[in-house]
């Protein structure tokens, strides 16, 4: 992909998951990854060692709903690479719950890892990208940010604020050269979706009635798409969500058979 190899990229949540299929891409593609997770210091370690043969990757800690570990975390990249080009805004969490029993605490903590850290992190890159003349930044949203899901009220808005996320800061960054867009993933079976299924909330068969392709996606199939937005290939496109979700986001009625 155009504009990826020498990059320094930082991917947050990349240590697993989706970030992690993220990251591997990067790192495939010639980029300078630092990948960020909060606690997991051994997931951390077990990622650098084995995406380092495929290229250049470090991990750095730290906990996204502390602003001030977040400003943190971009002015260290910058102090040690010189610049940061690309942003990949992915951390994310998911309590499932009834609205009407919902915390405010749990309410307060979905929003703070899953809105604010994105709008902290995008504005302190922004702030470094301006000076060096454009940077490009891809937030992960969720198809939940328009496909609206029980027990999943914090997570639901958090993605679908993502959304207006994107739109607004794209529309007053493409002045300074910043492109920002986001991708939607539908379901990729990672820890987030594995513990769902083990808490008897997600219903695997009911899930696919309404996916048009019938499968859980893959990482990789998020990272193309997150690797094409932010690579010069997407040069023209800043402030757009691709769904990258099966054709669930497309779906009508859920269909068990072919009629
Ligand atoms: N898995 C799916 O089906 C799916 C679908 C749509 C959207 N998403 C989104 O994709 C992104 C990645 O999800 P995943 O399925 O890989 O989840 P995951 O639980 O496997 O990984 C989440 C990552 O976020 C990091 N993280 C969580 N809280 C943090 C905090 N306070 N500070 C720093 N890091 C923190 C974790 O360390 C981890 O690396 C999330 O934004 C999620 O909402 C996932």
């Amino acid at each position: 992909m155009r504009g990826i190899a020498g990059k320094v990229t930082l991917i947050t949540g990349g240590i697993r998951g989706i970030g992690k299929g993220i990251a591997r891409r990067f790192v495939e593609e010639g980029a300078q990854v630092i990948v960020t997770g909060s606690k997991d210091v051994e997931n951390a370690r077990k990622t650098v060692e084995e995406l380092s043969k495929l290229g250049k990757i470090e991990s750095y800690m730290a906990d996204l709903s502390d602003a001030g570990a977040i400003d943190k975390m971009i002015d260290d990249v910058v102090k040690k690479y010189g610049r940061i080009d690309i942003l990949i805004n992915n951390a994310g969490i998911q309590i499932r719950e009834w609205a009407t029993e919902f915390k405010v605490e749990d309410f307060d903590k979905v929003l703070g890892v899953n809105l604010r850290a994105y709008y902290l992190a995008a504005r302190a890159a922004a702030r470094y990208m301006k000076k060096q003349g454009g940077g490009s930044i891809v937030c992960i949203s969720s198809g939940n940010s328009e496909r609206y899901t029980t027990r999943r009220s914090a997570y639901n808005i958090s993605k679908a604020a993502v959304n207006g996320l994107v739109g607004t800061l794209g529309v007053e960054w493409g002045r300074f050269n910043i492109r920002i867009n986001g991708v939607a993933p539908g379901y990729v079976m990672t820890d987030m979706v594995q513990k769902g299924i083990d808490e008897g909330i997600i219903d695997v068969d009911n899930i696919m009635l309404v996916i048009p392709m019938k499968r859980f996606l893959q990482p990789e199939e998020i990272a193309s798409s997150v690797c094409f937005l932010a690579s010069d290939e997407a040069s023209g496109i800043t402030g757009q969500v691709l769904f990258t979700d099966g054709g669930w986001s497309r779906a009508g009625l859920p269909e068990q058979r072919d009629i």
